[in-house]
């Protein structure tokens, strides 16, 4: 995007395609995921981290308690972004043997710089290739908000299979169905009707395989790629509360549709959705509180 002109989305193949009524192919998803992430690096944690279950629990928190807590455990943090799995692993059992894997290097600096040297071996590589993992070499592999965004999917799973030992397991957090989170949809439907008035195919056409978004669509893939293991799908919501102006803010910068806005445009859906957020009754922008639930799934796959 150009700084002359702010009506101007962000562009990459990815979204020229959907300007030209194409769908974009897997090479074109990559080169948006990583202009994306350039550009906002850690983004996903932001939001990630505040959102929490009724026991308290972040998504991550959710996540790694299925590593057991044993030392010498070998465990894979696939699309590991800025590393905040890799370190919530770290500080709950210093002797796991720790991997973590990501397309995008700015993201891969991050989870370097916030773990001690040497701790976590850290590699830049696609999920549908995992050339530096050995076959059979990994009891656990974790997925936090990432499965969603892979393109092709079934590389990607059959690459999780092979590297997984015997009796390891697979768990990943994607999307959950969206009518268990109050007013998720609403949130949802206004960023993508702001993208749509830019980019009118975003939506019809996602980021990702649209089959991860559907909980029967996704089992059924998985039973694929796992013919004779136990897949289980749990639901859960997560939610944030504070200032409205906030919630809104690291709201929205979990949906990467809003990450094509133009500023002005960008502006405008932020105030929106502060209005849709607010909780409370005052109307100084400032000391208004704001709730935000979001549904999510955890899959445990055991090989
Ligand atoms: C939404 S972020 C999640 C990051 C991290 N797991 C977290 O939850 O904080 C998605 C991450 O997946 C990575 N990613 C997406 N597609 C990928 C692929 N095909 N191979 C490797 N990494 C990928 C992106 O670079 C990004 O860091």
């Amino acid at each position: 995007m150009t700084k002359k002109n702010n009506q101007r989305i962000l562009t990459s193949t990815w979204t020229e395609s959907l300007a030209n009524n194409q769908h974009p192919d897997g090479k074109a998803l990559i080169a948006h995921l990583r202009t994306v992430h350039q550009n906002n690096t850690g983004f996903t944690e932001k939001c990630a981290s505040s959102c929490r279950d009724k026991n308290g629990r972040n998504s991550y928190e959710w996540l790694a308690e299925i590593v057991p807590d044993i030392d010498g455990i070998r465990v894979l943090d696939l699309a590991c972004g800025s590393g905040p799995l890799l370190k919530i692993l770290y500080d709950s059992n210093k002797n796991l043997r720790l991997k973590g894997v990501d397309m995008c290097p700015e993201e891969l600096a991050l989870a370097k710089a916030r773990l001690p040297n040497g701790v976590v071996d850290l590699f830049e590589l696609k999920a549908q290739n995992l050339t530096s993992i050995d076959d059979n070499s990994i009891d656990v592999v974790l997925c936090h908000w990432a499965l969603t965004l892979m393109n092709p999917i079934t590389p990607v799973l059959n690459e999780v299979s092979r590297v997984l030992s015997s009796g390891g397991r697979f768990a990943a957090l994607v999307n959950g169905p969206m009518n268990v989170a109050p007013r998720y949809s609403d949130v949802h439907n206004l960023i993508y009707e702001y993208v749509q008035s830019k980019l009118p195919k975003y939506g019809e056409i996602d980021l990702g395989d649209p089959r991860i978004r559907s909980t029967d669509k996704l089992k059924h893939l998985l039973s694929e790629s796992f013919p004779d293991a136990k897949i289980t799908i749990e639901t859960s919501v997560v939610s944030m509360e504070g200032p409205v102006v906030k919630v809104a803010e690291t709201t929205a910068g979990f949906f990467y549709a809003s990450f094509i806005l133009p500023p002005e445009i960008h502006k405008i859906m932020l105030s929106k959705l502060a209005d849709l957020l607010t909780t409370s009754k005052q109307s100084r922008d400032l000391e208004r509180q704001g709730c935000f639930s979001m549904p999510i799934n955890r899959i445990v796959i055991t090989k």
